[in-house]
C-alpha cells in the first residue's frame, strides 16, 4: 500500500508528465506553423511519449492500492522564437522534470518504500536519454544558426524519428 506522501507526489509527477505532453504538443503546433513539418513530427512523438510517462505512473499507483486524482493541467505557452528556441526551452523543461524525479527517489528512500524507489530507477534512465537527445538537437541547431538549407536538411531528419516507445 502507498503511503499518502507517496501518493500525493506521485499524483503530481502523473500530472506533470501530462503537462510535458501539453507543451511538447503546443511546441509541434508553432514547428508546423513554421513549416518544419519534420521537427512537429519529432516533437509530436515526444508529446506521445510523455502521455506513456503519465500513465506509467498512474498504473503503478493503481497497483499499489493508492488512488489517482486528476488535476487541471496548465496551460502551455504558444509561441517561440525559433527551433533552436523552442528545444532550448524543451531542454531546460527536460532538467525540471530530473529534478521531480531526483526529489521522488529522496522521498521513497526517506519512506523506505523500495517497490517505489524500484518503480523510479525506468524514469531515472529515461530522463538521462531525455536530455542528451534533446541537448544534441539544440548543439546541432546552434551549429546551424541561420543558415536555412542546413535547418531544412535537419528538419528532414527529424521527421525520420522512429515511433515513440
Ligand atoms: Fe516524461
Ligand atoms: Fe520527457
Amino acid at each position: 500500500m502507498l503511503n499518502s506522501k507517496l501518493q500525493e507526489a506521485l499524483n503530481k509527477q502523473v500530472n506533470a508528465e501530462l503537462y510535458s505532453s501539453y507543451l511538447y504538443l503546443s511546441m509541434s503546433n508553432y514547428l508546423a506553423q513554421q513549416n518544419l513539418n519534420g521537427a512537429a513530427s519529432w516533437m509530436r512523438m515526444q508529446a506521445q511519449e510523455e502521455l506513456t510517462h503519465a500513465m506509467k505512473v498512474f498504473d503503478y499507483i493503481h497497483a499499489r492500492g493508492g488512488s489517482v486524482t486528476l488535476t487541471a493541467i496548465e496551460q502551455p505557452p504558444a509561441e517561440w522564437n525559433s527551433a533552436l528556441d523552442v528545444f532550448e526551452k524543451a531542454y531546460e523543461h527536460e532538467q525540471k522534470v530530473t529534478k521531480m524525479i531526483n526529489h521522488l527517489v529522496d522521498l521513497a528512500i526517506a519512506e523506505k518504500d523500495h517497490a517505489s524507489h524500484n518503480m523510479l530507477q525506468w524514469f531515472i534512465s529515461e530522463q538521462v536519454e531525455e536530455e542528451e537527445s534533446i541537448k544534441s538537437i539544440v548543439e546541432r541547431l546552434k551549429l546551424i544558426s541561420n543558415a536555412p538549407g542546413a535547418l531544412l536538411i535537419m528538419d528532414k531528419e527529424l521527421g525520420m524519428r522512429a515511433q515513440a516507445k
